[in-house]
């Protein structure tokens, strides 16, 4: 082999190494060597790569009370009147995602129930329950809107007709749009349940794939 050659790549190699040793979250330009694995598997709970997201707490930071969220002012004496999160969630459903409870399970079984109107407790909320398909291309399931589901919590007027024109079909979605915080994305990932929950909107199976044409 020719001498400057062995040399580079001698050198290559140790950076490659050091690389891997030091376990930056980092992929490396090349194959890191197998001494990176244990080294990424040894992380601390605190050391969590997604710790800057402030929707990806890790489980000890999650659902912290009002005061000390880093949401609500804690010179504002309001805050203090607020429950602690904690000290009700253990009591509901359980979800995957978000701050982890199934509000629309919560709000089926009667253990939450919230006002429609702020200043009228006799208010009552009105539900309209209509489900809109929307067909995706490709092997995804379609998506089912549930009107139902929207309208326990929400007036027509927070989606009609800012976010959506009120005639099926008329408004042209996509995941992309979503991801960017628009359409279904102005409150799923932020107020209501995850992107990451495909399934809760794209629940309508499609007819098995037909056999794949032969080559
Ligand atoms: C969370 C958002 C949201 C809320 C709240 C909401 N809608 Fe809709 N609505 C939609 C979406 C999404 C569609 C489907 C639009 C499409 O397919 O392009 C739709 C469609 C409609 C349609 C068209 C149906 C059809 O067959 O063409 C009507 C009518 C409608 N909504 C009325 C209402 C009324 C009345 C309320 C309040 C009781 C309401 N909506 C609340 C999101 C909402
Ligand atoms: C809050 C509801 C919601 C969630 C959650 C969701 N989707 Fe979608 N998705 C939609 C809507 C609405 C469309 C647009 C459908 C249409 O064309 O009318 C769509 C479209 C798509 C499409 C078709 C192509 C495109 O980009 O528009 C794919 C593929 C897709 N979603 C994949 C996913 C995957 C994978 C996940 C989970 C990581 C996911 N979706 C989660 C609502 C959702
Ligand atoms: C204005 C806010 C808003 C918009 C826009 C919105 N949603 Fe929702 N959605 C909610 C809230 C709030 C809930 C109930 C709380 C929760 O599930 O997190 C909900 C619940 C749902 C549910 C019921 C899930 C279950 O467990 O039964 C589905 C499905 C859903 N949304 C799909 C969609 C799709 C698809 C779109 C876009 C076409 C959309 N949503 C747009 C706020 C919104």
């Amino acid at each position: 082999m020719n001498k400057r050659y062995f040399i580079v790549s001698l050198l290559i190699g140790i950076t490659t190494f050091h690389m891997a040793c030091t376990a930056q979250p980092i992929t490396p330009a090349r194959p890191a060597p197998a001494a990176a694995a244990p080294a990424a598997a040894a992380k601390s709970p605190d050391s969590d790569p997604l710790a800057f997201h402030r929707l990806h707490k890790p489980s000890g930071k999650r659902n912290r009370p009002p005061a000390e969220d880093g949401i609500h002012d804690p010179g504002n004496d309001g805050t203090h009147a607020l429950l602690a999160p904690l000290s009700v969630f253990p009591s509901l459903p359980k979800a995957n995602s978000g701050n982890r409870v199934d509000w629309v399970q919560a709000l089926a079984a009667g253990t939450i129930k919230p006002r429609a109107d702020q200043a009228d407790a006799t208010e009552e909320i009105v539900v309209m329950d209509l489900n809109i398909v929307r067909e995706v291309k490709g092997s995804m399931p379609n998506v089912v809107y549930p009107h139902k589901q929207h309208t326990e919590w929400l007036d027509c007027s927070n989606c009609h007709p800012g976010i959506f024109v009120p005639l099926k079909g008329a408004n042209q979605m996509s995941m992309a749009a979503i991801m960017l915080g628009q359409q279904c994305g102005v409150c799923h990932g932020k107020v209501a349940f995850s992107i990451s929950e495909c399934r809760k909107c794209h629940s309508q199976s499609k007819e098995p794939n037909p056999a794949p044409a032969a080559k």
